[in-house]
Formats: C-alpha cells, structure tokens, sequence
C-alpha cells in the first residue's frame, strides 16, 4: 500500500471496475487481456451476480434457425423502444451482437446445441422476421439458464487473464477533480468495515439495475442503484429514469422471474375463462409481443374481472402442452421455480403469473462507446474524462421507452467490451495518475459520520418500506397523473427522511446495517429521479403508460412526437429536468421511420 489521504489508504489501479455482472466481466476480461492492472468491486461473490438470474438468453441475428439479419434486428429494437432509442448506438449493437455471442461461444460458453453443431436459438417477444412479418428465432440460449452460463463463463476467462476481484466491496462515491475527471471511489470492505481510495485512471460503472426501488421486482436484493446514486451525487444526470419495464410472468405472489423463453417455446396466457387473450390485444405476434403491450394486457384482463386465481389478481401461463420432453430440456429452471414458488408443476397445471418490476431502461447517459456524456457547453454529449458505464445502470439508450427480451445480455456483451476497448484506447493517450484532490472523500466521510452519529435518526428499513409502497402505488404498469403527482410529493418527504437516517443499534447489527443504509442512499436517488421524470413526461410512449395520455388521431397509442420525442435528463441538484433530442440517425443504415406501433 503505498500512499495514505484523508488517513485512509490509497490503492492504484489502471481501471477500476465497479460490479462484476456481464457488463464489468466482460470490460475487465478487455482490459486485463491488453495488460492493463485492472481491480473489480463487487457486493457478492461474480457469480452470484445479477447476471446470473437471466434465463432466456442473448438476442443476436446468427440465423441458426432460418434466415436473420441484424437490420432486422435493429428494426425491432427501435420499434420495441417506441422510437426513443438513439439508432447510432442501436445499430451498433445489433450489428456487433453477432460477433460478441461467438465470441463467448470460443470463450467456453456452453450455448444448447442444434444437431448441427450451431447454437439453439429460439423465439422472443417483439423479434420478427422481415421487418415485422412473424416471430423470428433470434435468442441464443443455454436452456433457461443463460446468464449462470455466461458469468462462469466470463469469470473463468478473467481468473486466467489476472483480473484482481475485491470481493464483498461496496464503492461508496465517486471522486472527480476540479476539472470534472473522474479519478476512482471510495470503497468499503464489507467484512471489515474499512474505507480504501481505489484511485484509478479509467473507471467503469456496471453496477446493474435497481429494481429494488419498488415493492414487487424480479431483481436480486443487491439491485440497489448504486452507480446512479454515486453519479447522482457527483453532478451526473439521469436519462430516461420514468421507464421501467415489468415482466409479463413473474410468479404471482414472489415475483420470482419465469423467462418470456416459455412462450418463445410454445407457451401462452389465459385468463380466467381459458381465453387466449393476447390474440386480442396483439392479433399477430400474440403473446410474443413486446412486453410493455403483453404487461399492459394482463393488468387490463385483471382490472376488468378476468383475473385468474382466489382473488383474479393473475393470469395463468400455460405450458404442458409441450411436453415434459420440451419442458425438461429447454425449461429445467422453470419447472422446478413453478414447484418451490407457486407450488404447481407445469407439466400438468399452469403458473399463475403477474407483471413484475424487471428492467431499467434509463440511467447513467453514455454513448455507444461506454463514455459517459452529459450537457455542457452547448454540447449535449460531452464526455466525461475517465468516466465510464455499461450494462443495465448505463443509457446508451439502446431500449429507449422499452426493451426487447435478450437484448439486455446483447447490451452487456456489446457495451461491456466497448467500454474495455475505449478504456484502452483512453489510457494509451492519458498516461499516468492524476493526483487526487485533498477532499478525494469528504463526501463519503461525511455520509459514514451521519451515520453513526444521527441521534434519533429515521429508521433505515421503515424508510425503506414506505419507498418501496410509494414506488408501487404511484408508478405501476398503468400511470395516473394524480398518483403521479402525489407521489412527487411522497417521494420527496421519503428522501427527506432517507437524508436523516443512522444506525440505531450498534450492539446488535454491524456492517450489514451500515450497507443497508449506505444503500437507502442510492436507491433514493433512483426512486425520486424516477417519480418526478414519470410525472413530467405528458404522453404514453413504451413502458409509461399515462391514463390521460390515450389515442387520439394525432397521437395514435396516445404517444406525442411533436412534443416528447427526447430524452429526460435528471439533476439530484433541485430534482432540476431538462431535455435531449433523440438520435433517429443510423451510423451506416437508413433511419427507422417512425411509425405507429403494433404487433
Ligand atoms: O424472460 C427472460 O428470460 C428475461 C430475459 C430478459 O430480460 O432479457
């Protein structure tokens, strides 16, 4: 350990990776593969990351199948993201995806099998074929268990490759200079309780979603918005936080994932009197429409008296007519979640599913290299030196106002190595540390003494409950503007609250309490750039659905082009908005004309 500032102790590093799912896996394996002293922090154990719980699989034009192609692909993602998607970056991804699953292939990845020896793909909601005709087989899958394969597959690469892991470390807060560089974190050893400076030349975000913000989510319980919080805090906006896509088929009651992959495989959703509802809300794709419409279908089947279940508060996702052959093969980890959590066996009896908290579409502004960008100086995009994101806490905005099923694993591989490679590239012509400001972790030091020494201090779970009642009630599937605007309100006296918690009773509890704490600090961030971004924006477009936004002739889908084709952009400073157009220019390809949106 070399150097010591503000009495804590300073390690150095080329990179600094913060979280280590898909994305920060896959930018270290760059990284550290081009030599590059590269530390990764994360909460849990890498494999236990987030990732881990994606089951359908990676979205990638390989045409395995049938005949595919990425600008099909493409189409598809600025469709499914009702045109907010910026279509430099989406062509990029869909053009790179291809390459980045073979790439994994040679990596070691164990992808299903066709008898040919290709990868298995199968279908997924919003994927077509020709522009929109009929479903497409376009996710690359190992049975529903694709995101286990693919963070074993990408730790194992990086072991090899000398990636240094601090395991069960929490970065607590950026440190940028007075130039707006960013410099590295500070960090807690989580068993210890030790604060380190992790000083760095490059630093990547891929902290992942926070979906823990709400009551009910198919996240993991570390899924707590900890790079938008650190970069809230340290003067970044947020992008696009008013959209969040629930799940068409988490289990009813747990919230427990079953992948869209059951009804690319030939499953589908009836209400309570066995119809086949989806043929009515999306009479071509069905029930591998986009998930906002087959979320959106499900809540109005409930709302309306056609619930499934004791209180037809769910509907039911059929699946035994595949056969326990299809079901064991392709859905192992389906049939056993359906017999632990809704105590049913799909190859006899349905699952009772609702639409759950699932995915993040805004977050930390980057472009389609993993720079981050905000407004400055005229420039909307200006990069932020040595400041990197990628995966579900980034917005490159390639899902815009909703993504596709497989294309957050697509994202990850994608952006993750962009970022590596920026990194490299940056690094080649910075060389050398910056010195650290001499207040590098005033900021952290200050949250710690709050606290540990808040007397009387608001309790961090009861904040944490009404958060999360707030978020549920007030920004569901379908929005309402007084729901919306009362939680303004309520969010804003919760965060109020969040900024006077302390740890009550240091006898009983260590560090545990302090991480849960330190946590409330960033999912509060998430939860008010949330609300208050929900409740400006007046249209419907993709995952935000307003009541008093619905169609009229010249806003078919109740989307308003004129008025709202752009970006949200959040500042914590004085919960300020301001707007950024959205990039509807392809990088080698014609634009995607908008149009209105059907499946
Ligand atoms: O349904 C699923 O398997 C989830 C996939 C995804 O969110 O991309």
């Amino acid at each position: 350990m070399a150097t010591v500032l503000q009495n804590l102790p300073v390690r150095k590093y080329d990179a600094v990776v913060i979280g280590a799912g898909g994305s920060g896996l896959r930018a270290a394996l760059q990284l550290s593969e081009a030599g590059l002293k590269v530390a990764v922090l994360s909460k849990v154990f890498p494999t236990r990351s987030h990732t881990v719980a994606a089951q359908g699989g990676v979205g990638a034009a390989l045409g395995n199948m049938g005949e595919d192609n990425w600008l099909w692909h493409m189409y598809d993602t600025v469709k499914g993201s009702d045109w907010l998607g910026d279509q430099d970056a989406i062509e990029f991804m869909c053009r790179e995806a291809p390459q980045a699953v073979i790439e994994l292939e040679h990596f070691g990845m164990p992808f299903d099998r066709n008898d040919d020896g290709t990868i298995y793909q199968r279908p997924f909601g919003g994927h077509s074929m020709n522009f929109g005709e009929r479903p497409v087989q376009r996710s690359c899958c190992a049975a529903d268990r694709t995101g286990h394969a693919m963070l074993h597959t990408l730790y194992q690469r990086n072991v090899r490759a000398n990636t240094q892991f601090f395991v069960e470390w929490m970065a607590l807060d950026v440190i940028r200079d007075a130039s707006g560089q960013v410099l590295g974190v500070t960090a807690l050893e989580m068993e210890t309780g030790e604060i380190s400076i992790l000083q760095a030349r490059a630093t990547l975000f891929a902290t992942g979603g926070a979906g823990r913000i709400f009551w009910s989510t198919t996240n993991a319980f570390i899924n707590t918005g900890d790079g938008l919080g650190m970069a809230a805090r340290a003067g970044i906006p947020l992008e696009d936080m008013e959209f969040w896509q629930f799940h068409p088929t988490g289990v009813a009651g747990a919230g427990v994932l079953i992948t869209e992959g059951v009804r690319g495989e030939g499953g589908y959703l009836l209400n309570k009197n066995g119809e086949r509802f989806m043929e009515r809300y999306a009479p071509n794709l069905k029930d591998l429409a986009s998930r906002d419409v087959v979320a959106r279908a499900m809540a109005t089947e409930i709302k309306e008296g056609r619930g499934a279940g004791k209180e037809g508060d769910c509907v039911l996702l059929k699946l035994d007519h595949l056969g326990p052959e299809v079901i064991d093969k392709r859905l192992p980890g389906i049939r056993e979640i359906a017999k632990k959590f809704a105590n049913v066996d799909p190859i006899k009896d349905p699952i009772p599913v609702v639409p759950t908290v699932h995915y993040m579409m805004g977050g930390i502004p980057t472009n389609y290299r993993g720079e981050v960008v905000v407004p400055m100086g005229g420039n909307p995009n200006a990069v932020v030196p040595g400041f990197y994101a990628a995966g579900e806490c980034a917005c490159a905005s390639v899902h815009g106002a909703n993504r596709l099923g497989t294309n957050s694993l697509t994202d990850l591989l994608v952006f993750g190595k962009a970022s590596g490679d920026s990194i490299i590239r940056y690094l080649r012509e910075n060389p050398g540390h910056k010195d650290l400001p001499k207040d590098a972790a005033d900021q952290t030091l200050s949250r710690l003494s709050r606290l540990e020494n808040q007397k009387g201090g608001e309790d961090v779970a009861e904040v944490a409950k009404d958060m999360r009642r707030t978020m549920q009630a007030h920004c569901g599937v379908f929005r309402f503007p007084d729901l919306l605007s009362e939680g303004v309100t309520k969010i804003k006296a919760v965060a109020e609250r969040a900024a006077r918690t302390g740890i009550k009773d240091k006898s009983k509890v260590f560090n545990t309490a302090r991480v849960e704490a330190l946590e409330l600090d960033n999912l509060i961030e998430v939860a008010r750039s949330t609300m208050i971004s929900a409740d400006a924006r007046k249209e419907s477009r993709g995952a935000h659905d307003r009541a008093d936004c619905h169609d009229t002739p010249e806003n078919p889908n109740g989307r308003n082009d004129k008025e709202w084709l752009k970006h949200t952009m959040w500042y914590r400073d004085g919960d300020r908005l301001e707007y950024k157009a959205v990039n509807l220019q392809p990088m080698s390809t014609e634009s995607i004309e908008l149009k209105v949106r059907s499946y």
